[in-house]
């Protein structure tokens, strides 16, 4: 029998879809949430705490959560901190996410798959995607590492955690004990109530996917577009691991612009390991202020020295060395320096997806104190 379709004349009944309206209703609640929340956290206002890996302060806590869109006034990017004790090391892990590390201060070296990458304060050090990571301080002080995982990837449901060594000071929750594997290494915890919990194993899929490139390589040129996807999988293996991971940032020139002076540290214009971070120095002089811009995507600052203030949308908002200042979606915004003798620094991170969806580019609106052109 031949199948007919289903007309109906535009004046009959039919159910209201609502996708839209709940879109509007959503975004509405979401900008008036926005709107209320601080654009500034304080340093001494986040708690150090401790998981497998390291110490470290959670600025925006973890994303995907239930309610997480609401808490702040950013999404793309997860900031924290860290801390690597003189002599120490983190624990070790590989995640599907690459993860952005500036060096705020001390001295040591990576070990990304095996290879070993020199750090200092003032570097970036990069870890790109699925890639075994271990931190390990070498000076005589505490090292401090800022750094930034991109939420996207909880949305693509690649958040999972390979959990291969704990920290060397790890503690389990009070009451807790530690369970260990058949060679003594700590593999998860159990309660007073009995409850156990072992760290993630990862993704054995994704495991096995990449441990098979050693046996089923793709050599020669693609002759048909299907194989250059079928090369790709490989090629990225390569460029991940023969790129460095650490861009020296005594490497990187400070250059003067209508903004003020920034120092970049990688942008689509000089791009790194990392695909999904653009970030830069910048140093305001004493007294004087940055230029002032908007642009699409969500910015951030981790103040390094001095103290000043932000005018975001016409609204103040007053910061210090160690802060992180979160600047929303389409904000107009202008920095401070209020010490007359003092420069300011910070350190501004964001996420490139949004140059890569089409919504990059700058919209200049006012240029920086001394600006010469
Ligand atoms: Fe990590
Ligand atoms: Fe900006």
């Amino acid at each position: 029998m031949e199948r007919q379709l289903e007309r109906r004349r535009e004046a009959e009944p039919v159910a209201f879809s609502r996708i839209i309206e709940d879109m509007w209703k959503r975004l509405q609640t979401l900008n008036e949430r926005v709107a209320s929340l601080s654009h500034v956290v304080k340093f001494n206002e986040v708690p150090w705490e401790q998981n497998a890996t390291t110490f470290l302060k959670n600025y925006t806590g973890p994303a995907g959560l239930p309610g997480w869109l609401l808490r702040l006034p950013i999404r793309t990017l997860d900031l924290r901190e860290q801390i690597v004790f003189a002599g120490r090391k983190s624990g070790k892990h590989r995640h599907y996410q690459e993860a952005f590390f500036y060096i705020v201060e001390g001295e040591g070296y990576e070990i990304h798959d095996d290879k070993k990458y020199p750090w200092e304060a003032g570097d970036v050090m990069c870890v790109p995607t699925y890639c075994v990571h271990q931190h390990f301080n070498t000076g005589n002080k505490e090292a401090r590492l800022f750094f930034s995982l991109p939420n996207v990837f909880d949305l693509m449901g690649l958040s999972s955690i390979e959990q291969i060594e704990v920290h060397e000071r790890y503690r389990p929750p009070e009451g807790a004990t530690l369970v260990r594997n058949a060679e003594g290494n700590v593999v998860g915890y159990k309660t007073a109530a009995g409850e156990e919990l072992r760290f993630g194993a990862g993704d054995l899929t994704y495991q096995q996917m990449m441990e098979a490139k050693r046996t089923q390589q793709f050599t020669g040129e693609p002759r048909n577009t299907y194989q250059h996807f079928r090369k790709n999988l490989y090629d990225m293996t390569a460029w991940r691991l023969g790129i460095p991971h650490v861009v020296k940032g005594k490497d990187k020139v400070w250059e003067n612009t209508e903004m003020g002076k920034l120092k970049y540290l990688m942008s689509p214009y000089n791009p790194g390991p990392l695909l999904l971070y653009d970030a830069y120095l910048q140093e305001l002089p004493p007294g004087g202020k940055s230029g002032k811009h908007r642009h699409v995507g969500e910015e951030v600052h981790k103040i390094l020295s001095g103290k000043g203030y932000d005018i975001h949308d016409g609204r103040k908002w007053e910061w210090e060395a160690e802060d992180v200042v979160l600047i929303p979606n389409h904000t107009v915004h202008q920095h401070f320096n209020s010490d007359p003798r003092q420069p300011a620094t910070f350190q501004s991170l964001q996420s490139r997806l949004y140059h890569y969806i089409g919504h990059g580019g700058i919209e200049h609106l006012e240029d920086a104190s001394g600006w010469k052109g």
